[in-house]
C-alpha cells in the first residue's frame, strides 16, 4: 500500500472509530440485550451487533473492493488474507462493558495481503485513541509513543495476564507460570486484550500473555507495538497467521526471548 492510500484511508478509519465511539458513550446508560456465545461466561450485546453493522455499512459503501474480518459476523468469510482487508473486533472487553462500562475498545487492523498497514484501539469511555501506521511509529491520542527502552529485565517487568495460567490448563505446566508470577515485578490483568496491547506500546505493563485470543483482539495491537519496536508471537515463538485463534504473547524486546524459552517452551505440556 502507497503512503497516500494509506493515510487517507487513515483518516477515515479514524473519523469512523471516534464516531462509533460517541455513539457507544451516548448509549452508555441504556437498556442492553445480552445474550451468551460459546460459553456462560463469553458474552455479547446489541451494542457490539450495531457497533459492527455501522463499520460494515460504511466500509462496504465507501470501498466495495474491501473485505471485512469481524467478531459477530456481519462482515465476509475469509480464507486468506489477499486484498485489502479489516479486521474489527467492535467492543473488546465486552464483559468489561457489561459489569463497568468502562475499559473496553473499539479495536481496527487494516492489512493489506497480510500486512499490517495501519492500526487503532479506541479506549471509548476514556477517550483514548492509540494508532499506528506501517513505518511511521505508533501514538497516543496523536502524540509519538517513544521505543520501547531496551534495558529492562524479568525482575523489573510487569506482566500482564489472565488468572487461568495458574490454574491446571492444557498449555503450560501451571507450576512454570507461577515461578514467572514470583520472578516479576507485577501482574494486572485489564479484561481488554486489544487495550493490554496498547500498554505494553505504551511501556506501562511490559508483556501480555493470552491462552487463546483471535484476530481480530490482535490486528490492531500487532501494529501499534511492532511500531513501538515490541515483539508478538504465538507461545511457541512463531508468527500470528491472523486467520485462527492462538496462544499470544507481546512482549517489551528485552523479555520475549527469556519468557518464551524459561517459561513458555520449557513448561510446556
Ligand atoms: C475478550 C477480551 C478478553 C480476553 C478474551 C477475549 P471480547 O474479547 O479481549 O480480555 O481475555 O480472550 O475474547 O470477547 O470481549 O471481544
Ligand atoms: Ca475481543
Ligand atoms: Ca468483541
Amino acid at each position: 500500500m502507497n503512503k497516500e492510500t494509506r493515510d487517507l484511508l487513515f483518516d477515515q478509519a479514524k473519523q469512523w472509530i471516534l464516531e462509533a465511539g460517541a455513539t457507544i458513550r451516548r448509549k452508555i446508560n441504556d437498556p442492553i440485550t445480552i445474550q451468551t456465545k460459546s460459553n456462560a461466561n463469553d458474552l455479547v450485546t446489541t451494542m457490539d451487533k450495531e457497533t459492527e453493522q455501522f463499520f460494515v455499512g460504511k466500509i462496504k459503501s465507501k470501498y466495495p473492493s474491501h473485505y471485512l474480518f469481524s467478531e459477530e459476523g456481519f462482515g465476509d468469510k475469509l480464507s486468506s488474507l489477499e486484498g485489502t482487508v479489516w479486521i474489527i473486533d467492535p467492543i473488546d472487553g465486552t464483559m468489561n462493558f457489561v459489569h463497568q462500562k468502562r475499559h473496553f475498545a473499539i479495536s481496527v487492523g487494516i492489512y493489506q495481503d497480510g500486512i499490517g498497514e495501519i492500526g487503532f484501539i479506541y479506549d471509548v469511555m476514556a477517550d483514548i485513541l492509540y494508532s499506528a501506521k506501517k513505518g511511521e511509529g505508533a501514538m497516543k491520542n496523536g502524540a509519538k509513543l517513544p521505543p520501547l527502552k531496551t534495558d529492562l529485565t524479568l525482575q523489573e517487568s510487569i506482566v500482564g495476564m489472565n488468572h487461568y495460567w495458574l490454574c491446571k490448563n492444557n498449555l503450560v505446566k501451571e507450576t512454570a507460570m507461577q515461578e514467572l508470577v514470583k520472578q516479576v515485578r507485577g501482574t494486572r490483568t485489564y479484561g481488554s486484550a486489544a487495550l493490554e496491547f496498547a500498554y505494553v506500546a505504551e511501556g506501562i505493563i511490559d508483556c501480555y500473555l493470552a491462552m487463546k485470543l483471535s484476530p481480530w483482539d490482535i490486528a490492531a495491537g500487532k501494529i501499534i507495538v511492532h511500531e513501538v519496536g515490541g515483539i508478538t508471537t504465538n507461545i511457541s515463538g512463531n508468527e500470528f497467521t491472523m486467520l485462527d485463534s492462538d496462544a499470544v504473547l507481546t512482549c517489551h524486546p528485552a523479555i520475549h526471548e527469556s519468557i518464551l524459552s524459561e517459561f513458555l517452551i520449557k513448561g510446556k505440556k
